[in-house]
């Protein structure tokens, strides 16, 4: 099994600080959502733990939580304790995907595990305060394709690109 993950990160790979993400950018949530819906989202406890109560479990989606708690409980979501689990709950049609959706944490133990194939990265043009960051990869043998472009506007304070990496 392979997934694919998406990540917004800042110029220094900032993805997030007291528990809650740095921007809001509603274009890019909505390239988030378009690309995520009917999959599955696999999700650190503390990430699901950040989405507000009336937006999680994230509709049209199977919510998967990560968490090495056994007794911990989160409605309307399948929590395991590995990542070998995800494999018996994701919906594994072909036309189904397995997305990595953080924090950092599951981030790194996704690459780590030689999990990922695929990556969707919005690179936010701007540095924040943050206390959570993207790890590090390795680019030998991942190709790169340009998604988006997006110049920021009323709504948008930050323009972005979106790029995605196979191998
Ligand atoms: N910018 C973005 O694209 C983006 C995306 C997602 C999240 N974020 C931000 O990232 C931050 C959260 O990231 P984070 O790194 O602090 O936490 P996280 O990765 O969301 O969750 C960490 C938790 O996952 C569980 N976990 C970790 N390793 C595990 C393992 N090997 N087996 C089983 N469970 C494991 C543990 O839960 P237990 O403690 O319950 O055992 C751990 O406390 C927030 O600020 C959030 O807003 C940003």
């Amino acid at each position: 099994m392979k997934c694919t993950l998406i990540v917004a990160m800042g110029e220094h790979r900032e993805i997030g600080k007291d528990n809650d993400l740095l921007w809001r950018l509603p274009r890019d949530m909505k390239f988030f959502k378009e690309t995520t819906q009917g999959h599955t989202v696999v999700m650190g406890r503390k990430n699901w733990e950040s989405i507000p109560e009336k937006f999680r479990p994230l509709p049209n989606r199977k919510n998967i939580v990560l968490s090495r708690n056994k007794d911990y409980v989160a409605n309307g979501a399948i929590v395991v304790s590995s990542l070998d689990e995800i494999e018996e709950h994701y919906y594994s049609n072909s036309n189904k995907k397995c997305f990595i959706i953080g924090g950092a944490e599951i981030y790194k133990l996704a690459l780590e595990a030689n999990l990922i194939d695929e990556m969707y990265i919005t690179y936010v043009k701007s540095t924040f305060e943050a206390d959570t960051y993207f790890p590090f990869v390795n680019w030998e043998n991942w190709e790169e394709e340009d998604i988006l472009d997006f110049e920021k506007d009323e709504k948008n304070p930050y323009s972005f690109t979106v790029k995605k990496y196979t191998r």
